[in-house]
C-alpha cells in the first residue's frame, strides 16, 4: 500500500507532513512515486491567505477522477484549513468523496481514523478545539536531510489582527526542554548537519522550569557542536539583547535572523496589533548589527492592509532600505474570516494592492541583488542539501541563507563545502569548490 501527501504552507506544515508520513509508515504504507499509484492521499492544508486555500481546492477537485478510477482510494484532508470555523463541513459538502477530515490537533490520531474508515463507510470528521499536549508521540519520517526540524512551541497567542493562525493552531504551548534536547542529540547522532527550531513565535518559548528561549538556544547550540542551528520565527516585540548575546557566543548558530516587520508605518503596525514601532524595530536591528556586524536580517512584509495610504506604503519601502534586509517574503493582505482586520473599513482595491506589491518586490530584489553582487570573488561555506538534475548542479545554503550552486564529480549532499563565488544571479550564487 502506497501513500502520497500534498503539503501547503510553512515549515511547520512541512514538518507535520513528516509526522503524517511517520503515521502512515506505522500503518503499513510506503511512499508512492506518484499520486496516481497511491492507496491513500493526504492533503496537509494551509489557510494563511486565500490563494493557499484556492490552490488546495483546485487540487482536491482533481481527485474526483482518481477516486472514480479506484474505489478503495482513501482521501484524507488535514491541516489549518480544516480547523477553520465551519470549514470541515464546507469541505465535506463541496468534495463528498473525502473520507477523512482531521484538525491540526488531531494529527496523531490519523492512523486510528484510517482504520475506522475502512470499517465505516461514511466521511469521518475529527476536530478537537485545543491541543491536548505537546507530544504527538509520532516518529517523523524526515525528508529534509541534512536539515531536521524540531518543534519547540505550538500555536500562537499574539492575535495579530490579520492573522488566522491563533484561531486554527490554538494557544501557545512550549515543549519540555529535556524533550527538545533529547531530540536534538538523537538528530546529531544520526548525522543531521543542520537543526531548525520551529515555532510561530520562538522568542516567547517558556519551559515548565521557566527556561527562556535564549537559554534553550544556548543549550541546543552547546549540545549540537559542529551542527548548524537555525530558528524561526521571531517576533520583534520579544527580541532581546540576551538572544543576540547567545547568537554571538556560538559559532554554530547561523548569523541570520528572520524578523517579520510586516509594515514600516507605525499607524499600520498599531492596527495590525504588532506591539512595536518602526523605531523600536530598527533599534533592535541596530543592536544586532553592533554585536554581530555580518548578521543577515530577513523579513515578512504585507502590503494593502485595510486603510493603508500611499505614504504609509512608502514607509514600508523605506524600511526595506533602512533595515537593509537581505531578502523578504512579500504578501498582499488577504482578509481571513474571523480575524479583526477582515471587519475593518477601508479594504484596499485589488489594482492598488497589485501595484504596491510589484513596487515592493522590485525594491526588495534590488537590495538582494546588491548584496549578492558583494559575494562575487569571496569564499562561502555552504551545506550541500540537494542535487538539481535539470541544471546538473549541487546546491546548498550558506549560514546567511543564500543558495550556492556548484558542480561536483561526487555526491556532496550533507557535506559542508567551501565555494569561491564566480557569479551571482538574483538571490543565487554560482561558484566552484575550493580547498578540496
Ligand atoms: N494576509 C497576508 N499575509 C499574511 N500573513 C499572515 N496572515 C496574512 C494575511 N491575512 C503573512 C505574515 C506572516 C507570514 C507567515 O504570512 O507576513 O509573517
Ligand atoms: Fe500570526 Fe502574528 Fe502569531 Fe505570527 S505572531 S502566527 S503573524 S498572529
Amino acid at each position: 500500500m502506497n501513500y502520497h501527501i500534498e503539503t501547503y504552507g510553512c515549515q511547520m506544515n512541512l514538518h507535520e507532513t513528516e509526522k503524517i508520513a511517520g503515521i502512515l509508515h506505522r500503518e503499513g504504507y510506503t511512499s508512492a512515486t506518484s499520486m496516481e499509484e497511491a492507496d491513500i492521499i493526504v492533503f496537509n492544508t494551509c489557510c494563511i491567505r486565500e490563494n493557499a486555500e484556492n490552490h488546495a481546492f483546485g487540487n482536491l477537485g482533481a481527485l474526483k477522477k482518481l477516486k472514480r478510477a479506484n474505489k478503495n482510494l482513501i482521501v484524507a484532508v488535514g491541516g489549518c484549513m480544516v480547523q477553520e470555523e465551519g470549514k470541515a463541513q464546507f469541505l465535506k459538502e463541496k468534495f463528498p468523496f473525502i473520507d477523512i477530515l482531521f484538525g491540526t490537533h488531531n494529527l496523531a490520531r490519523l492512523g486510528e481514523l484510517i482504520r475506522r474508515r475502512k470499517q465505516e463507510k461514511k466521511t469521518l470528521i475529527e476536530l478537537f478545539p485545543a491541543r491536548s499536549g505537546v507530544e504527538d508521540g509520532v516518529e517523523p519520517v524526515r525528508a529534509s536531510y541534512p536539515n531536521a526540524w524540531v518543534n519547540i512551541t505550538y500555536g500562537c497567542n499574539n492575535f495579530c489582527s490579520y492573522c488566522i493562525v491563533p484561531y486554527v493552531r490554538g494557544r501557545e504551548i512550549s515543549r519540555e526542554k529535556a524533550d527538545i534536547l533529547s531530540e536534538v542529540e538523537t538528530l546529531c547522532a544520526a548525522g543531521y548537519k543542520e537543526i531548525t527550531l520551529l515555532g510561530q513565535n520562538v522568542n516567547s518559548y517558556c519551559g515548565s522550569d521557566g527556561t527562556r528561549f535564549f537559554e534553550l538556544l544556548d543549550e541546543v547550540a552547546s549540545a549540537a557542536q559542529g551542527v548548524r542551528i537555525r530558528f524561526m520565527t521571531s517576533h520583534p516585540k520579544d527580541f532581546s539583547a540576551e538572544l543576540v548575546a547567545v547568537m554571538k557566543a556560538h559559532s554554530n548558530i547561523c548569523k541570520l535572523l528572520h524578523l517579520p516587520a510586516q509594515s514600516g508605518s507605525n499607524r499600520i503596525l498599531s492596527l495590525m496589533n504588532r506591539r512595536y514601532t518602526r523605531e523600536k524595530y530598527l533599534e533592535n536591528i541596530a543592536l544586532l548589527r553592533r554585536e554581530i556586524p555580518d548578521c543577515a536580517v530577513t523579513t515578512d512584509l504585507i502590503v494593502a492592509f485595510p486603510t493603508e495610504t500611499e505614504e504609509e506604503f512608502c514607509e514600508t519601502l523605506s524600511l526595506v532600505k533602512e533595515a537593509d534586509f537581505s531578502s523578504a517574503f512579500t504578501f498582499v493582505y488577504s482578509p481571513r474570516t474571523g480575524t479583526k482586520a477582515a471587519q475593518m473599513e477601508g479594504q484596499i482595491p485589488e489594482e492598488v494592492a497589485k501595484d504596491r506589491i510589484m513596487r515592493l518586490i522590485d525594491c526588495v530584489n534590488k537590495n538582494t541583488r546588491k548584496m549578492s553582487a558583494q559575494y562575487v570573488g569571496k569564499t562561502v561555506r555552504v551545506l550541500c542539501e540537494d542535487y538539481d538534475a535539470k541544471r546538473a548542479l549541487y546546491l546548498g545554503r550558506d549560514e546567511y541563507g543564500r543558495m550556492g550552486y556548484f558542480t561536483s564529480e561526487k555526491n556532496r549532499v550533507g557535506e559542508f563545502v567551501d565555494l569561491k563565488v564566480d557569479r551571482a544571479n538574483g538571490i543565487s550564487l554560482f561558484g566552484s569548490i575550493t580547498g578540496d
